[in-house]
């Protein structure tokens, strides 16, 4: 696949996620950097990926990223927790024209500098991204000493996908994962994965207000607008951004479902 100029401020901004999860991340960098096209990838034929091995995650995610590097993107961010925790370094390496944003750095930044007095936190997201240990890592090297306790809960992506926010079916499920880090008494819990900050309200309310609950979406764009700005690839106009969105299953469920996560029209939805 050919790839284009990654250079200028005004090549828009690539995103790209295993499905639609992923526009948790989007809608977060719409709203601090408005200005910045957008062209989102949701692989929604090859979704989920939090069940796959880390090899395929892999090579999924290197794909992803050639066909974003196609439409001359400047920046890449890897929404997808799973394909953060499982191939950040190879697509670094892969790609070094680039700079690659994932989604366990940010929020790790932002606990290191707010919440260093930490001593016990959790982690939530699929199989893939949990067993990776990537998020684990991450967290002891910046809080050495921290207690980190991790739990896959895989049946959320689908209770999400169905629009089930606020039921007692979630909050069943929600205890099922969860007793156990609640009876630990951690003083935060990261929603490692994108699904989940749809769910924070009724995660919110089980581990109760002294526990922080904290999805890495805002904390990730907060990242990108630094490295942007560093680089000095911030496009400086005022207008308003372009939004396109590519998927690789059906554009008339990515629509729909998109609407729902983002709250917007969604036009602009092509199938590749
Ligand atoms: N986007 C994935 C993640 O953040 C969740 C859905 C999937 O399993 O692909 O881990």
């Amino acid at each position: 696949m050919a790839r284009t100029s990654v250079n200028s401020s005004s090549s828009p901004i690539g995103i790209f996620d295993s499905g639609v999860g992923g526009l948790t991340v989007f809608k977060e960098v719409r709203k601090l950097l408005p200005f910045e096209d957008m062209v989102y990838l949701g692989d929604t034929a090859r979704v989920p990926y939090g069940t796959k091995s880390q090899e395929v995650v892999i090579k999924y995610s290197i794909q992803n990223a050639e066909f974003l590097l196609s439409k001359g993107v400047k920046t890449i961010i890897v929404a997808c927790n799973t394909a953060s925790a499982a191939s950040l370094p190879y697509l670094k390496d892969h790609f070094p024209e680039v700079e690659i944003i994932g989604v366990i750095s940010p929020v790790v930044r932002y606990i290191k500098t707010n919440l260093h007095s930490l001593t016990k936190v959790a982690v939530v997201g699929t199989k893939t991204a949990i067993t990776s240990g990537a998020y684990q890592r991450a967290l002891q090297e910046a809080l050495p000493g921290v207690k980190v306790l991790s739990k896959p809960c895989p049946l959320f992506v689908p209770l999400v996908e169905e629009g089930m926010f606020d039921h007692r079916v979630t909050d069943a499920v929600i205890d099922m994962y969860l007793s156990e880090i609640r009876e630990a008494k951690v003083g935060a819990v990261i929603l490692g994965c994108t699904h989940y900050p749809m769910l924070k309200k009724p995660l919110q309310k089980y581990f109760g207000e002294k526990v922080a609950v904290i999805d890495t979406a805002f904390h990730t764009a907060v990242s990108l607008d630094s490295v942007l700005c560093e680089k000095s690839l911030k496009n400086d106009r005022s207008v308003d951004g372009r939004n396109e969105f590519y998927v690789t299953d059906s554009v008339e469920s990515f629509k729909k479902t998109a609407e729902l996560f983002l709250k917007f029209s969604v036009d602009q939805v092509f199938h590749i």
